[in-house]
């Protein structure tokens, strides 16, 4: 049995990621600020498991109070979640984002030298591929960032590579996640965000819900196959399992790796509203608004790395993704309030 501490476990990726953990009987220990997060988490990753999770309430930002955690535990490998990700407030308060993720993260790698862990998986993202020359994505494209969101994980991209190069014992896995969708089938967890939503996905079930009168589809005059915005859409249970192959990787010392975590497929955002109005039996109601400040056409991955190295292969489908959004959305029609 692998102890395996997870940053930012409270939050989307995060508690799905900590459920397919303890189903394959690791033991975890979560650490969050509940910056932007519920306890409620807790008692519904217990509901699903049988199992509730370690947990502490902890700021990755403050050392001493990290430290403990590593005083008291003995890792074999940490997950790295915690960290801000709204590109539209990055770009308001970029001191906020640049300390919160570069701060939690030196706090992170200083206290992972100091108690000997060695294997570390860090939640990058596709934005550090900006806006790619051609799709799909393959891991080796030029990294330019566009936002100081992107610019945060571009920096901890680098650092890291850096420290590698130094420490030979030190296994560094950065995932660039595509974009996350869909819940837990179980409908107990799922996505949370604060107010209104700033991505596709909880925007659509809002309207579907009808808390929220109508989509706005930001441009419809893209090169695309539709003219609305292409990306790569991944079940957020797969994207979990994808972290559990990780670590099977990491513990075989590999140094650094780096993969791309989607599903290879490209949906228009057309696509995915039709999608959800089949999931939900609704009509979805849009408008064609101006495009959005820093998007891009398209952006979809290549995962023939992720494949032949660690065996990951997305299984969820968009028709399952809308499904589980629609499901976690209706039975938690305020998330976790
Ligand atoms: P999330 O906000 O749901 O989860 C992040 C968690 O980290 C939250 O529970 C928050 O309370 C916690 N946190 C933030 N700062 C902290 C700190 N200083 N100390 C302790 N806890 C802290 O986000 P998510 O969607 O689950 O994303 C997880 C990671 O994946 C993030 O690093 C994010 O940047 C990255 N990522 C997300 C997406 C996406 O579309 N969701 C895409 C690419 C990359
Ligand atoms: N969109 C709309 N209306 C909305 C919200 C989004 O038309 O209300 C469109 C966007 O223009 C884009 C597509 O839906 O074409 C997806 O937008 P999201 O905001 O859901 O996702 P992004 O691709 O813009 O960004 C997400 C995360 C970033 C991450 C990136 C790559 O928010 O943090 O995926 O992983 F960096």
């Amino acid at each position: 049995m692998k102890k395996i501490l997870i940053t930012g476990g409270m939050g989307y990726i995060g508690s799905h990621t900590v459920v397919e953990l303890i189903d394959r009987g690791n033991d975890v220990f979560i650490v969050d600020n509940l910056s932007n997060s519920s306890l409620e988490v807790i008692n519904r990753i217990e509901k699903i498991t049988s199992k509730k999770p370690a947990f502490k309430v902890i700021d990755c930002c403050k050392f001493d109070e990290f430290e403990q955690v590593f005083k008291d535990n003995k890792f074999d490998a940490v997950i790295h979640f915690a960290g801000l990700k709204a590109v539209g407030e990055s770009v308001e308060k970029p001191l906020l984002y640049f300390e919160n993720n570069l701060v939690s993260t030196f706090n992170l790698v200083k206290l992972m030298e100091k108690y000997n862990v060695n294997n570390l998986v860090f939640s990058s993202s596709a934005t550090v591929y900006g806006k790619p020359e051609s799709v799909p994505i393959y891991e080796d494209f030029p990294l330019h960032v566009t936002n100081p969101y992107g610019r945060t994980k571009l920096m901890i991209e680098d650092i890291l590579r850096d420290y590698s190069k130094v420490h030979p014992k030190f296994n560094v896995a950065l995932l660039r996640y595509f974009n996350p969708i869909g819940a837990h089938p179980s409908g107990l967890i799922g996505e949370d965000p604060n107010g209104i939503p700033n991505n596709l996905m909880p925007y659509i079930t809002q309207v579907a819900i009808g808390k929220l009168p109508c989509l706005n589809v930001f441009g419809d005059d893209y090169k695309t196959k539709d003219g609305t915005g292409v990306r790569d859409y991944i079940h957020v249970v797969d994207l979990a399992i994808g972290h559990v192959l990780t670590l099977d990787k990491l513990y075989k010392n590999p140094g650094l790796v780096t993969y791309n975590l989607g599903t290879g497929n490209g949906y228009s955002v057309l696509e995915v509203v039709k999608a959800m109005s089949v999931a939900t039996g609704k009509d979805i109601p849009y408008i064609i608004k101006p495009r959005r400040a820093g998007d891009i056409d398209e952006c979809y991955a290549n995962c023939d790395k992720a494949k032949k190295e660690i065996g990951f292969k997305a299984k969820y489908g968009l028709k399952e993704m809308c499904r589980d959004s629609w499901n976690w959305q209706l039975n938690n029609p305020n998330g976790y309030r």
